[in-house]
């Protein structure tokens, strides 16, 4: 059990390059494997699931390799179908995996990826995009089997636009005769990422970023490079950070738009930010006042992964905020651990009501989750005294190296447990 030891009090100050979007890369490696050819993916962080998606591309018999923070896959000589149940447990996101081994080998042989800590998470939009593409899928005892006798373009109205059913459809449509249009599309800057890759391996994708996104045609090409976009939510987590401590952070080689919504939140609770073009900085040297209605939406709505976040930050803020969560039915796990920390805190259904208070007190809590862990970080920033964070190894599926970022800023934050995965370990 890793555990983090935080002392709070210390404001934040200094700069910040942001990480690689984990969201955003593990499409792109599963995509990776579309056209049997060599990637160079470049700003790729240094996380679990990434080595976990490594771990799955090798067991498919492709060549990983990662040299700092640049991760080569030569997928020429894949030669298996399969995933595994111990590697599809490790990452529930490895179910991405399957449009894209449909649409290489025309047959998949993958386990469920099962529920996960934010509650049931379904995967029927998935595999009807995949049936609709002509995919027979047979589900048996958690297992399922895939095989299909040639995809055919059609037209996928998703339900509700989820990211990952998006996603894979865009990765098996690259292996459909004909065109794909994907209506109800999630709109996530990780899908126009994705695009962006695809394009770059020689598929015809359009309209990304919007709610239709179309595919019409895949022309392989050899050698394939990409710079993943940075990570929007480690960008919120660090506003968040800075809003509980105190403190000013610039954030480099980020795009303010990507995180609109959370600075936006920030700002009207009292935090000074500036936006660049590829930075964005965060002043925050006064008491803040409660923030306005939050509700999660699919973007460009508020993302769930930051209600948690934005909720460390309203702790001590004067007045109630609200928080409505509308995308995962258990994503108010964090509650607990702020709550020993002395916040004030009612939940009713999918509604959280915080009302600020005078100082948060060191506690030993748990991280129940990625995102709810990050949170209880940023809530212990900005404690009195020392807060215990147990983390069953949740934090590191999402942060490269956290304990040291915040340090270097001026924060007091001790790691015991395994070592987080680093670069500098990597090379
Ligand atoms: C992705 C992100 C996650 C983020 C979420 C919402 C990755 C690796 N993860 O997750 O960090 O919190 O988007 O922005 O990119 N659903 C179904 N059936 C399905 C698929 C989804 O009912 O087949 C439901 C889910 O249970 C959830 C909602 O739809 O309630 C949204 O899920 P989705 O957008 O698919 O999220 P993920 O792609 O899993």
């Amino acid at each position: 059990m890793n555990v983090w030891k935080i002392t709070g009090g210390h404001r934040l100050c200094g700069d910040v390059r942001v990480q690689g979007s984990k969201n955003a890369v593990l499409p792109i490696m599963a995509a990776s494997i579309l056209a049997g050819c060599e990637t160079e993916i470049i700003n790729c962080p240094q996380l679990s699931d990434v080595e976990a998606a490594m771990e799955i591309l090798r067991h498919l018999g492709c060549r990983a390799e990662r040299e700092g923070d640049i991760v080569n896959i030569d997928s020429h000589g894949m030669t298996r179908t399969d995933i595994p149940r111990d590697l599809m447990h490790e990452m529930r996101s490895s179910v991405i995996f399957l449009g894209a081994i449909l649409a290489r080998t025309h047959e998949a042989q993958l386990t469920y990826p099962g529920g996960c800590e934010l509650g049931a998470r379904p995967i029927d939009m998935h595999l009807e995009a995949l049936r609709a593409l002509g995919a027979q899928i047979e589900e048996d005892g958690g297992k399922l089997e895939c095989r299909d006798s040639g995809l055919v373009g059609t037209r996928i109205a998703l339900p509700f636009p989820s990211v990952g059913a998006t996603e894979n459809a865009m990765l098996a449509a690259c292996g459909a005769a004909g065109q794909t249009t994907i209506v109800n599309a999630a709109k996530e800057p990780e899908i126009v990422d994705l695009q962006c890759f695809l394009r770059s391996l020689g598929a015809s994708v359009a309209g990304a970023g919007t709610s239709i996104v179309t595919i019409s045609g895949f022309a392989p090409r050899q050698i394939v490079g990409h710079r993943v976009m940075s990570d929007r939510i480690v960008s919120a987590t660090m506003l968040c950070c800075a809003a509980c401590a105190g403190g000013a952070l610039t954030l480099h080689g980020v795009v303010p738009d990507d995180f609109e919504t959370v600075s936006a939140a920030l700002e009207e609770m009292g935090c000074t930010i500036e936006r660049r073009s590829m930075s964005v900085k965060i002043v925050c040297d006064r008491p803040l006042r409660a923030a306005r209605a939050i509700t999660t939406r699919p973007y460009p709505g508020f993302p769930t992964d930051a209600q948690p976040l934005l909720m460390a930050a309203c702790l001590k803020a004067a007045g109630t905020s609200e928080f409505m969560e509308n995308i995962f039915e258990n994503r108010f796990r964090h509650v607990d651990g702020m709550r020993r920390m002395g916040a004030d805190i009612a939940v009713s259904g999918r509604t959280a009501s915080v009302t600020g208070v005078r100082e948060l007190a060191g506690a030993e809590v748990s991280a129940t989750d990625l995102r709810g862990g990050a949170a209880l970080v940023a809530a212990a920033l900005g404690a009195q005294g020392v807060t215990q964070i147990a983390d069953s190894g949740h934090i590191l599926r999402g942060y490269e190296d956290l304990d040291r970022l915040l340090n270097s800023l001026g924060a007091d934050v001790r790691f015991e447990g395994e070592e987080p995965l680093s670069l500098e370990n990597a090379m």
